[in-house]
């Protein structure tokens, strides 16, 4: 990071965690968007008609991100994944998945300080993102660690089916649901799995939490929904008719994202996987000896 990106950012982040407050205290006071109206006219997806979906050709740049890819299939980012500004990366997001503005300038500010570019003025390529323990870390719930798998821009088909399964929630249409739990539990299964299968995994406080975000937006913005995820964690693509399940009029604030995000966090018992995964090679290594 440069001089004056580091010198301003203290000030940047205290004025996005204000404005993200005011944002949540608005969504809390006034009527959220009415169902089929979340993404707003003119905006691709508008009302659930979403651009087509080009599955990414050879030579296309993509990241770590599914949701981000998704965008890049259907033609809202450019198709390529190339020369995007980290503006257009806000908007898209804002108007694609109905995240609070504050998070929608934060997230990209973040990446383009961790790449070193001016979220003003520079661009990036989707396959950028994925810059290893800035955003991206070890022990995702759709990719196997970047020491295992260089490339982190496709889904790992079998991870993603492990994660759908764990769903033991139901809709009121009886579909499949994916709870607060069974993320916890996936992702303490993956950091269990992760940690013995990669000599090079790294793990911290802030990458664990970033897991845990990450994943938190099946909850949130996909309401847990697998038929929506589904297509969207294997393809990258969007469900038909699809629309955030979030309706507040300023987005998913970061305040509120909290909500679900430290639950999560905070159901990760690693431990306890470890312990199951041990009783369960015992008696085998009994009835061997
Ligand atoms: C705002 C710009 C965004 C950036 C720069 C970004 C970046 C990333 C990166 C680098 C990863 C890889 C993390 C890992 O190693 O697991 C990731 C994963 C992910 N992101 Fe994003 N993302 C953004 C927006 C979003 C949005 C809007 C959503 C949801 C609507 C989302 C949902 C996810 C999910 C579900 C994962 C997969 C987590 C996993 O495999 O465990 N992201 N993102």
């Amino acid at each position: 990071m440069g001089l004056v990106q580091k010198l301003t950012k203290p000030f940047i982040d205290t004025f996005v965690f204000v404005w993200d407050f005011n944002l949540f205290l608005l969504n809390v006071l006034l009527p959220a968007h009415k169902p089929g109206h979340v993404v707003p006219a003119g905006a691709p997806g508008h009302g659930g008609t979403w651009p087509v979906y080009i599955a990414p050709k050879d030579g296309d740049s993509r990241s770590a991100c599914p949701m981000l890819n998704a965008l890049a299939n259907h033609g809202i980012l450019p198709h390529d994944g190339k020369n995007i500004t980290f503006k257009e990366l806000n908007t898209s997001v804002r108007q694609t998945f109905n995240f609070a503005p504050s998070f929608c300038f934060f997230v990209p500010k973040f990446s383009a300080d961790f790449l070193d570019r001016s979220y003003w003025n520079d661009k990036f390529d989707l396959a950028d993102l994925s810059k290893h323990n800035a955003i991206e870390h070890d022990a995702s719930l759709t990719r196997h660690d970047a020491a295992l798998v260089p490339d982190q821009g496709k889904p790992d088909l079998q991870l993603v089916d492990e994660l759908l399964k764990e769903a033991t929630g139901k809709t009121s249409e009886g579909g499949a649901l994916l709870t607060k739990k069974d993320l916890s539990l996936a992702l303490s299964k993956r950091r269990y799995a992760a940690r013995k299968t990669n000599e090079a995994y790294t793990e911290s406080k802030f990458h664990n939490m970033f897991g845990s975000a990450n994943s938190s937006t099946m909850l949130t913005i996909f309401g847990g929904r697998v038929d929506d995820l589904r297509p969207m964690l294997t393809d990258e693509r969007f469900a038909p008719n699809w629309e955030p399940r979030i309706l507040s009029r300023f987005g998913l604030t970061m305040a509120a994202f909290n909500g679900t995000v430290l639950p999560v966090e905070r159901g990760i018992d690693v431990k306890k996987i470890e312990q199951q995964e041990k009783a369960r090679q015992q008696p085998q290594s009994e009835t061997v000896t």
